[in-house]
């Protein structure tokens, strides 16, 4: 069976698409093989799985397997079963290439071919965005079975929330009819914070049927992540244990 394919994303920054993308992918990892792929210039996944600088990825990033349409010579290994299509600056660079030298036929579906190539190698491919609705948003869009929209409880996510899923049905109408919403996970919510509770609760009531069970508070192990990585790190059973039940939720949504 051919990967997965399974983008976190929304055009609000700071939802927490990095870290989620990135503990989902080592949690999955421990039992499937996965291809992490980040499409954000900033190469905040890169930084995460590798604790290296992200420059040290010039010219060996998903945007050259983007201009190639085969990701197989750019795949680096965090682990057995854990990969990296990683992302630096340059990334930031792909619409220009797009509408410039790009000669095929779909502009949002490069990615889509670029992943064809090793897709059959993996279970799942977890794709991390940036915070834009830009060329590279829209191709992950193309690209995957499903995606979850994230929210952090702030009234620019939640004004955002609504566009983003949109944007979903756009790219569902005009290039990928297989795309469907996993669901909206809710996170970096502070407990302590009665305008976060409401936020959620207005989440929930506007869309109740689609949001995930699980709501992530924010927790400093989980945060830390950053800076200590997946691996070697002797705080990374609390950083996970919250998103263990989200996981499972994610499984059961998106096994047909
Ligand atoms: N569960 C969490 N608990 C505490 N802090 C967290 C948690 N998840 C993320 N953070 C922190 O919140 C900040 C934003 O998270 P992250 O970078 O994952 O968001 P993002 O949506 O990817 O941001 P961007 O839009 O810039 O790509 C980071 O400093 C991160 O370490
Ligand atoms: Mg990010």
């Amino acid at each position: 069976m051919p990967a997965k394919i399974i983008t976190f994303s929304i055009q609000k920054g700071g939802s927490s698409k990095t870290t989620t993308s990135g503990i989902v992918s080592y949690l999955l990892s421990q039992d499937y093989r996965v291809l992490s792929v980040d499409l954000d210039p900033q190469g905040n996944l890169t930084e995460l799985l590798t604790l290296r600088d992200v420059e040290e990825f010039r010219g060996m990033t998903v945007l050259e397997a983007m201009e190639e349409q085969d990701a197989s010579g750019y795949i680096c290994k965090i682990s057995d079963t854990l990969h990296l299509l990683p992302a630096e600056d340059l990334l930031a660079t792909f619409s220009r290439w797009l509408y410039n030298d790009y000669s095929g036929q779909e502009p949002a579906l490069v990615l889509a071919q670029t992943l064809a190539t090793v897709r059959d190698n993996y279970d799942y491919i977890i794709i991390d965005t940036a915070p834009a609705l830009g060329d590279q948003t829209i191709n992950a869009l193309a690209a995957s079975d499903y995606v979850v929209a994230m929210f952090e409880a702030s009234k620019f996510c939640y004004s955002a929330l609504g566009r983003f899923l949109k944007t979903c049905d756009e790219v569902r109408k005009l290039v990928n009819p297989d795309l469907r919403v996993a669901g909206i996970l809710r996170g970096l919510i502070d407990a302590r914070r009665s305008d976060n509770k409401v936020l959620i609760e207005l989440v929930e009531e506007d869309y109740g049927d689609i949001c995930f069970e699980t709501v992530l508070t924010r927790n400093a192990a989980a945060g830390r992540v950053a800076i200590k990585g997946l691996f070697d790190n002797n705080e990374i059973n609390v950083a996970v244990s919250q998103y263990k039940p989200f996981v499972e939720e994610l499984m059961e949504r998106v096994k047909d």
